[in-house]
């Protein structure tokens, strides 16, 4: 299994029947097809292009730095990687940051939001600081704000040192304090100058591709490690929050979820409740308890059974009055029940099932449905004491070329901005507190377990020759945001 199949339950997937979605494509079209202009969004939008650490960086043992979970992953269980490949190198952004920080300049984006790696500042965990993996962050920051660009820090994009999960990881509950240690330096260190912060990348994704579907680092499938993992990193984002909050004077605080409008494929009662409990699973399950809602247990039995890792207190600990939330949406999920999927009892009936023609899917084989960006911004706005909403990841990855003219003419992937970012300002129109919408990503990048192969940059590298090239959608952006 790979990461494609994630979204699909994240996972969990299968076979199944045509969906009604021409209503959908014909509302999609008649908002999208450039039918506004940057001014539309407000002059206080921000528009940022997204990156993490492990995918751009490279330099993976130099000057210090400690291997990741990532590392020990893609060294020593390659075979979980579809191309074999690994970040040891990856875009070598810790030798070309300054070249690669002019191009987001370049494309007249405004944040660069970019991840801290931990086992460069802390490669024990914990302890002894590393000065040389503290300088290059300040080399970084350093530049964005020489030309202009304001960076907005990720303080966990998936990268925990190995020598942490040795110690059992997210699942063991002192991983709270080692983040907390963790946040602490970072923010201590960089707070006089970076104002954004983001606590977590997605932490549905790490924890259940990592402890649940054994698809991403650590690469463990074990429920209960999973459920544990959850609830502490449950914690460490509220505490996170509240560090940043402390050493930061004037932040601006958020963290990011990862998010699919989920539907069943059919309104039966028992279709119904699947796509109930991926829905819980998906989009539901570290919002809600950071808003005083608890875990969102109900009418999920596998779920509910995250209350035996809970200790007395926890519950008002894992509150936080963040000023911003980070929405990340690609595709959407149609699910049915299905009793084969242990835990869930949900299956995504993959696109190609339901009608989907290939033009319509990207290369992660996801999906392009513009009108889920939307579903799901209303879905979060709709909480009672939501903060305002930061797409903080949006993008497609689609087999680019290089043409006999030197360029990359991906107008399919300036489609596929056009018709999100239509559907964006449609929810901001109807009165959502939208302050930013970041493209993932700046360049083609290690994805993860799919390793090189699905380009979702705005700019071309040749991983050969570590060569830039702005594909047609960055030049897009540029003229868009001028
Ligand atoms: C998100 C991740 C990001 C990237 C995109 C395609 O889930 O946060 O690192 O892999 O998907």
């Amino acid at each position: 299994m790979n990461r494609r199949e994630f979204i699909r339950l994240s996972s969990i997937l299968g076979a199944g029947a045509l969906v009604p979605a021409l209503p959908h494509k014909l509302m999609a079209m008649l908002i999208a097809e450039n039918d506004f202009t940057k001014a539309d969004f407000g002059p206080d939008f921000k528009w940022g292009v997204a990156a993490a650490a492990y995918q751009i960086e490279g330099a993976w043992d130099e000057d210090g730095k400690s291997p990741s979970i990532w590392d020990q992953f893609t060294q020593h269980k390659k075979r979980k990687i579809k191309t074999r490949e690994n970040g040891n190198i990856a875009c070598d952004f810790y030798h070309r940051y300054e070249a690669d920080i002019a191009l987001v300049k370049e494309m007249n984006f405004n944040v660069f939001r970019l991840s801290a790696a931990w086992t460069r500042l802390l490669p024990e965990g914990t302890g002894k600081v590393n000065q040389k993996g503290i300088d290059f962050y300040h080399r970084v920051i350093d530049s964005c704000l020489k030309m202009g660009i304001e960076p907005w820090i990720t303080l966990y994009h998936w990268d925990l040192p190995q020598v942490l999960e040795k110690k059992g990881g997210w699942a063991n509950r002192d991983v709270v304090s080692w983040f907390s240690e963790y946040a602490e330096l970072v923010t201590k260190t960089y707070g006089d100058k970076v104002k954004n912060w983001m606590v977590l990348n997605e932490p549905m994704a790490f924890t259940a591709l990592g402890y649940l579907l054994g698809m991403h680092a650590p690469g463990r499938i074990a429920p209960r490690k999973f459920l544990k993992a959850a609830h502490h990193t449950t914690m460490a984002q509220a505490e996170g929050g509240r560090i940043i909050r402390k050493n930061v004077p004037n932040a601006y605080i958020g963290t990011t979820f990862s998010c699919s409008h989920v539907e069943p494929k059919s309104e039966k009662e028992g279709q119904k409740r699947a796509a109930h409990r991926m829905n819980s699973l998906l989009n539901r399950l570290y919002v809600e308890p950071l808003l005083g809602m608890g875990y969102p247990t109900d009418d999920f039995p596998f779920l509910k059974k995250i209350e035996k890792h809970i200790q007395p207190g926890d519950m008002e600990k894992v509150t936080f009055d963040f000023d911003f939330i980070g929405l990340q949406n690609y595709t959407r999920v149609v699910t049915k029940q299905s009793a084969l999927i242990p835990f869930v009892g949900a299956n995504q009936v993959k696109p190609e099932k339901r009608g989907v023609v290939p033009d319509n899917l990207t290369e992660m084989g996801w999906e392009v449905y513009p009108e889920g960006i939307y579903k799901v911004i209303k879905q979060f706005a709709a909480y009672k004491n939501i903060p305002p909403i930061i797409i903080t990841e949006n993008g497609a990855a689609f087999s680019d070329t290089v043409e006999s003219d030197g360029k990359i003419h991906d107008t399919k992937r300036i489609d596929f901005f056009k018709k999100y970012l239509g559907q964006v300002l449609r929810a901001k129109r109807e009165g959502v507190d939208l302050r930013g919408y970041f493209v993932w990503t700046l360049m083609d990048n290690f994805e993860w377990a799919e390793g090189y192969k699905p380009r979702f940059g705005l700019v071309h590298v040749d991983f050969k020759t570590q060569e830039r090239r702005i594909k047609d959608s960055g030049l897009w952006f540029k003229a868009f945001l001028k």
